[in-house]
C-alpha cells in the first residue's frame, strides 16, 4: 500500500491538501488580485468550428461498423501501430482540439529526444484553448458532435455494462478542458452530474448546458452553488449532485474537478471499484489532537471577503461522539454510502456540525466513512488510497515533477508520462489545457490503446488493481 500513502506530518499535509483543486481556483477567482467576481478564460481561440470529414486512417485501421457503432478489431498490425508512434487516437478529432505532430508512444517510453522535440512544439506554438463560445457551437447539434468526436454509443463490454459508474464534475472554467474530460471518461453506461460554480460567466454556463444537453445520462446540478474555497459549498456541490445521481443505478460514484484527467480507461476502473470489495476509497487520518488541527473543526468559521477565517467562538463537541477525521476532498463511495449520507440523521447532523469548519470537504467525507455502521465504512486511520495521484513539492515519495509546481502541486508535462503512466491511480490531477496539452493528447492516445489492447495495462502498470487497500 506504500506507494500510495503520503509521508507527510498532517500539518504540512493539512496546507497542501487545501490547495486540491483550489490552486486553480485561487488564480482564477483572482484572491490574489482583485477581480474576484467573475471567472474568465484567459486565453482562447474563436475558431470556426470547421470539421473535418474523418481522416483516411480509419480505414487502414481495420474498423468494423454495424448499426452505426464502430469499433477497431484487434490486430497485431494495429498493435504494433501505437509501439510505432504512428497510433490512430479516436480521442483525436480534427476541428475540435487541435493535434499535436508528436510521438506519443516515443514520449510515455521516455525517448528524452522525442521528448525534447515535444516541448520544442509546445514551445513554439501558442497555446490555445478553445473559448467557451467555441464548444457551445461544437455543440449546437449533437447528433453532429456525437459522431465526429466519436462518443461510445452502447458498452464495450458485459463487464463495464453491468458495472455503471457515476461521476461528480465540480467545474468552473475552461469549457474545453472539461469537454475533453468528459469525453475521455464517457461511457453510455455511466452517469455525469456536472455542477457549475454560479460565479462563472454565462457563456461557461451555456457551454456546459449544451454539452450536457447531448447525452441523456449527462446532467448539470438541478442546484448550483457559490462555491467559496475552503468553505462549505465545496461539500453541498458534491451533495446537490449526489442528489441527482441516486435516482439512476450505479455501484460508485467518483468525484472530479476540472483539472483531474484519467490514468485508467473505464474497464480499469471498474476493475478497481470492484477490487474494493465494497468499500469506500476516502483516504484519511484521526489526526494529533493538536490546537491547530481540532481548531478546524471545533471553532466556529465565517467567510470574510472572500477567505474562510476562524472565530474565538468554541463549538459544542461533535455529535453522536464523532471523531474528527482529516483527509482528501477525492473519493470513490459505493452508491449506499452516498444514499445513507443523504438519508441519515446521524450523518446529516454530523454535516451539520461541519458546516462552519475550515474546509469540511476534508472532514466530512471521511469522518462519515469512519463512522460506526457506515456503509463501506472503514475504521482505520489511513492514507492508503488509489484515487489520485497528486504530486506534492514537499513529499518526495514521488519522482520529482516534470512540469510545474503551482502552490506545492506538480501540473504535469508530456515529460512526466513515462513515470506517471506506471503508477496505479485512476486520476492524476493537476493537467492543465493551456499549459502542456501533450500531456492531455499522450494520454487520451494512451488509454485509447489500451481500450483496443485491454491486456496492455500490464506493460505499464504492475499489481493492478490495487488490492487489500482496506484489509
Ligand atoms: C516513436 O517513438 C518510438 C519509441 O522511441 C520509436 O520506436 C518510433 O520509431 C517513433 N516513431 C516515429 C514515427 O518517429
Ligand atoms: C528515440 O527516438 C529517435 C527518433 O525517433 C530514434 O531515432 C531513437 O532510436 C529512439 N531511441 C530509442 C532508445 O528508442
Ligand atoms: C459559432 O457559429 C456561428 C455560426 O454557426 C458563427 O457565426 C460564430 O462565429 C461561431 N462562434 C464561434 C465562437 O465559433
Ligand atoms: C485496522 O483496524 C483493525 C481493527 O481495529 C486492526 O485489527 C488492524 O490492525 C488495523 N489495520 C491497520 C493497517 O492499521
Amino acid at each position: 500500500m506504500g506507494r500510495s500513502v503520503f509521508r507527510l506530518s498532517s500539518r504540512r499535509l493539512a496546507s497542501l491538501i487545501a490547495a486540491g483543486c483550489f490552486i486553480y481556483f485561487i488564480i482564477s477567482f483572482g484572491l490574489l488580485n482583485s477581480d474576484r467576481n467573475a471567472i474568465k478564460n484567459n486565453r482562447c481561440v474563436d475558431e470556426r468550428s470547421g470539421v473535418r470529414q474523418q481522416t483516411t486512417n480509419d480505414r487502414e485501421d481495420d474498423v468494423m461498423c454495424k448499426d452505426g457503432v464502430c469499433e477497431r478489431r484487434p490486430s497485431p498490425e494495429l498493435q504494433s501501430k501505437f509501439k510505432s508512434g504512428t497510433w490512430n487516437s479516436w480521442y483525436n478529432s480534427p476541428g475540435y482540439h487541435k493535434h499535436y505532430d508528436v510521438n506519443c508512444s516515443g514520449i510515455i517510453h521516455n525517448n528524452q529526444t522525442i521528448i525534447r522535440q515535444a516541448y520544442e512544439v509546445v514551445r513554439d506554438t501558442q497555446v490555445t484553448v478553445p473559448c467557451d463560445e467555441t464548444v457551445t457551437n461544437w455543440t449546437k447539434d449533437c447528433p453532429s458532435y456525437r459522431r465526429h468526436r466519436r462518443y461510445p454509443l452502447k458498452a464495450l463490454s458485459e463487464e463495464e455494462l453491468d458495472y455503471p459508474l457515476a461521476y461528480i464534475i465540480t467545474a468552473h472554467k475552461e469549457a474545453a478542458q472539461i469537454e475533453r474530460l468528459l469525453r475521455v471518461i464517457y461511457q453510455p453506461q455511466n452517469f455525469y452530474c456536472i455542477h457549475v460554480d454560479t460565479k462563472s460567466g454565462p457563456a461557461f454556463h451555456q457551454a456546459i448546458r449544451n454539452l450536457a444537453g447531448c447525452f441523456d445520462n449527462v446532467f448539470v446540478a438541478s442546484k448550483l452553488e457559490n462555491v467559496q474555497y475552503a468553505g462549505f459549498s465545496r461539500v453541498v456541490a458534491d451533495i446537490n449532485c449526489m442528489r441527482d445521481l441516486v435516482k439512476y443505478q450505479w455501484k460508485y460514484v467518483i468525484n472530479l474537478c476540472g483539472q483531474d484527467f484519467p490514468l485508467k480507461t473505464n474497464l480499469e476502473i471498474v476493475k478497481q471499484m470492484k477490487a474494493y470489495h465494497g468499500h469506500n476509497d476516502i483516504p484519511g487520518i484521526y489526526p494529533e489532537q493538536t490546537q491547530w488541527f481540532v481548531g478546524r473543526t471545533k471553532h466556529k468559521h465565517k467567510v470574510i471577503r472572500g477567505e474562510v477565517i476562524r472565530t474565538n467562538i468554541e463549538k459544542p463537541d461533535p455529535p453522536h461522539n464523532a471523531k474528527m477525521y482529516f483527509g482528501n476532498a477525492y473519493y470513490a463511495a459505493t452508491r449506499e454510502y452516498v444514499v445513507h449520507l443523504l438519508t441519515d440523521k446521524k450523518a446529516n447532523d454530523i454535516l451539520e456540525y461541519l458546516a462552519d469548519s475550515l474546509s469540511p470537504d476534508e472532514h466530512f467525507w471521511v469522518t462519515l466513512n469512519r463512522f460506526p455502521g457506515v456503509p463501506g465504512g472503514y475504521p482505520n486511520s489511513t492514507w492508503a488510497s488509489n484515487v489520485r495521484f497528486i504530486r506534492w513539492t514537499n513529499s518526495d515519495y514521488y519522482a520529482p515533477c516534470v512540469g510545474k509546481y503551482v502552490r506545492a502541486v506538480c501540473v504535469i508535462g508530456a515529460g512526466y508520462l513515462p513515470y506517471l503512466s506506471s503508477q496505479p491511480h485512476i486520476f492524476a490531477n493537476k493537467v492543465y489545457y493551456d499549459y502542456d496539452p501533450i500531456t492531455m493528447q499522450c494520454l487520451e492516445a494512451l488509454l485509447d490503446y489500451r481500450t483496443v489492447f485491454p491486456d496492455a495495462l500490464s506493460e505499464y502498470v504492475h499489481d493492478y488493481p490495487v488490492k487489500n487497500l482496506f484489509p
